[in-house]
């Protein structure tokens, strides 16, 4: 490595294996996948690495709910992140997981530098417990009236309708979540990790460029006061990592989760964690952490004191982003706005995105918008209509009526050509400080100038007049197209790609924009990208619509059966076939309850429709509607009955009709030949049917 050159550790945050990858993350991927892959082309060495956050309450919890191990449940995960990332083009050196041996160990080994230090102190305190789920409850994990502006059912730690925050035991009629329990406030030992004797470290660090200026001040804003300490402890049962030499105390999952950074960065060199600890620790490795707002506290304050009390080097830089809208909103499932990557690799290029992105981000934490409209105008009226312009019209032109021999630059293109190579400095500079915007606006308007030569010099005239002429055009045109396509590499590896074979030129780097193509035969053009088409666009959002029944896979559902079956016809005369074999995952994602009809009424101008409300004990009450009314006439028939009920579901919009919030069970095919299916007597709503 020459002494310019740099060693740069990237992460991206690690997101929690509880969920899907949406577009709201991908903002912070891309982001940081485009700067990795920058300072790769300009010749610096990078390892960029990520993982699931694997531990915590929230994910022991959803497991047991779908019955399955933790591990179970954070596997799949695991191997769906992994999928949606290389969809979009975001290329980790390794991507691990924080429940993994050596992340134990690194924790183990970090937690007891950290204590040998003196900064862990122990104090008993109170918190909300239910006392039927036998656990103490995070903040989220408890609803009640806010105590400022009384708005019902708000979460223990904040008020969505006054913002307020406040702790969770001065919220009015507290319920636990878990198990619509009232919480009572019990004692327990907690461990907690002392911030304010590392002030001074702090505030020296935030001086040395460890986030941006405008993120400083921010900053600094928390040292108004004496530092808090931290609760880095849970009580059992929790999944993540047992305390040493404590009983029944777990780390609590932000403890260990950006250790997760150097867990994943030692599992890609194969390195346990004395070797790990080292890598980390090497005076010319340059540490970057790319995250979004809402967790600078954690990386800014708790993480450097961890990192500094342990022995080891502290970051080099934060660099933090903003949220995600859409159409000036939060993202929302009802809009259909909350759109997951595989939904939107699945309507659209996920290069559309890339680029979008890039064109939108800079180098503070702003949020940023995206709106389908601005998408459809960026795609079609800049990626496809400039950037892609030049070679996917010069490369066929050349291939055509040239055969598809390069030659020399005109003449007439120098002064094009420099401005294009000239522009590569100030291009550097913007990519470099995460100012993407600037870069890709400028990429374009020397894609304007470029595009404007071409069609001055008009080569598919010109080659009648004089083939060599319109030759030295064309090779202009496709020289310009392959320096834009380097400064357009961090963003579009694919295009670039494509770029590149057409071209029939080695992987570009930085350094090769001031090189001239030397004459040689070009390949087969292939297509570089597609246009945008606005019904795409639509066809993601009513895909994302909650509410909006998935077209059946297989066999129909008897509920669609049901609504294709007001005549009371069979369509299964033979007997309904088996549909596809599922594995026990499958069959425990489905969670199935005892509920009893509380109520049953025809619904207005339907002659199938019913609703029923359910009695579904500790999770309340649910209205469903189901196409069942041929069947029970008088619908009063059912009121009291015990029903099998499909509760996890998600809520249904049938039409003007109403919501259905979940399903209830029966078999026979049809019509007047529906049977509400029962389970035997002394169930009780609520219960899970196993
Ligand atoms: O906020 C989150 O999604 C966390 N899972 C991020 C963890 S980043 C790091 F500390 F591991
Ligand atoms: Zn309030």
């Amino acid at each position: 490595m020459s002494a310019l050159e740099r060693n740069i550790l990237v992460t991206s945050a690690l997101p929690y294996a509880n969920g899907s990858i949406h577009i709201g993350h991908l903002v912070e991927y891309i982001q940081t996948d485009i700067w990795v892959r920058f300072q790769r082309l300009i010749g610096n060495t990078v390892t960029y690495v990520c993982g699931d956050d694997a531990h915590g309450t929230p994910i022991m919890l959803k497991a047991q709910q779908a019955g399955v191990t933790p591990e179970a449940w954070i596997s799949r995960y695991h191997t769906e992140h992994k999928a949606d990332f290389a969809k979009f083009s975001v290329e980790f050196d390794n991507y691990y997981t924080t429940h993994s041996e050596l992340n134990r160990e690194l924790v183990e080994r970090i937690y007891a530098r950290v204590k040998a230090a003196g900064l862990i102190t122990a104090k008993e305190i109170e918190q909300l417990f239910d006392p039927k789920a036998n656990i103490f409850l995070p903040d989220r994990f408890v609803k009640g009236t806010c105590p400022s502006c009384k708005a019902p059912d708000q979460y223990g730690d904040s008020c969505e309708i006054c913002g307020k925050t406040f702790d969770p035991s001065d919220l009015i009629n507290p319920v636990s979540v878990i198990s619509g329990a009232t919480p009572i406030l019990k004692k327990s030992r907690h461990l907690f990790l002392e911030l304010e004797p590392c002030r001074e470290m702090l505030l020296k660090l935030y001086e040395q460029g460890f986030v941006d200026d405008a993120v400083k001040n921010k900053l600094l804003d928390w040292f108004k006061e004496p530092l808090r300490s931290w609760d880095i402890s849970r009580d059992a049962p929790f999944f993540g990592f047992a305390i040493p030499d404590e009983q029944d105390k777990f780390f609590y999952n932000w403890f260990d989760a950006p250790i997760g950074y150097l867990a994943s960065l030692g599992n890609k060199l194969a390195c346990d964690a004395i070797e790990t600890e080292k890598f980390w620790n090497d005076d010319d490795l340059e540490r970057w952490h790319f995250i979004g707002k809402d967790i600078q506290y954690f990386h800014a304050l708790f993480w450097p004191v961890m990192l500094h009390a342990a022995g080891l080097k502290v970051p080099t830089k934060l660099a933090i982003h903003g949220f995600l809208t859409v159409n000036g909103k939060k993202m929302s499932k009802r809009d259909g706005t909350f759109i997951t990557a595989a939904t939107f690799a699945k309507h659209l290029d996920p290069q559309y995105l890339r680029y979008y992105y890039a064109t939108k981000l800079g180098p503070s934490p702003e949020d940023l918008d995206l709106s389908p409209d601005d998408l459809a105008a960026r795609i079609n009226g800049e990626l496809v209509n400039k950037l892609a312009n030049l070679v996917s019209r010069c490369a066929p032109m050349l291939s055509r009526l040239l055969e598809g021999k390069l030659g020399i630059s005109a003449m007439d293109a120098i002064p094009i050509l420099r401005e294009i190579r000239g522009a590569a400095d100030e291009i550097h500079a913007a990519y470099d400080s995460r100012n993407f915007a600037a870069a890709t606006r400028l990429i374009c308007t020397l894609a304007d100038k470029a595009n404007k030569y071409v069609e001055d010099q008009a080569p598919w005239k010109l080659v009648k007049e004089d083939a060599e002429a319109a030759r030295g055009v064309l090779t202009a045109a496709l020289e310009a197209g392959r320096i834009l396509t380097i400064y357009l590499k961090p963003i579009l590896p694919e295009f670039a790609f494509k770029v590149e074979k057409c071209l029939a030129i080695p992987p570009q780097k930085w350094r090769n924009i001031q090189d001239a193509v030397e004459p040689h035969t070009i390949n087969a053009f292939e297509h570089l990208v597609q246009r945008l088409e606005k019904k795409a666009i639509n066809a993601m959002i009513d895909d994302s619509k909650e509410g909006v029944p998935p077209a059946p896979v297989t066999a129909p559902s008897i509920e669609n059966q049901k609504s294709k079956m007001g005549g009371g016809e069979n369509p299964y005369p033979d007997g309904e076939p088996l549909t596809a074999q599922i594995n026990i995952d499958q069959f425990l994602a489905v969670d199935l309850r005892v509920a009893r009809v509380l109520t049953a009424e025809a619904v207005a101008k339907s002659d199938k429709l019913l609703k029923l409300t359910l009695d579904v004990g500790h999770l309340g009450q649910r209205t469903i509607l189901a196409g069942i009314q041929k069947a029970y006439v008088p619908s009063d028939r059912l009121v009291n009955r015990l029903v099998v009920f499909c509760a996890n579901l998600a809520p249904r919009t049938m039409g003007k009709f109403g919501t259905s919030e979940g399903m209830i069970c029966a078999a026979g095919p049809g019509g007047t030949e529906i049977f509400v299916l029962s389970p035997d007597s002394g169930a009780k709503p609520g219960q899970r049917i196993h």
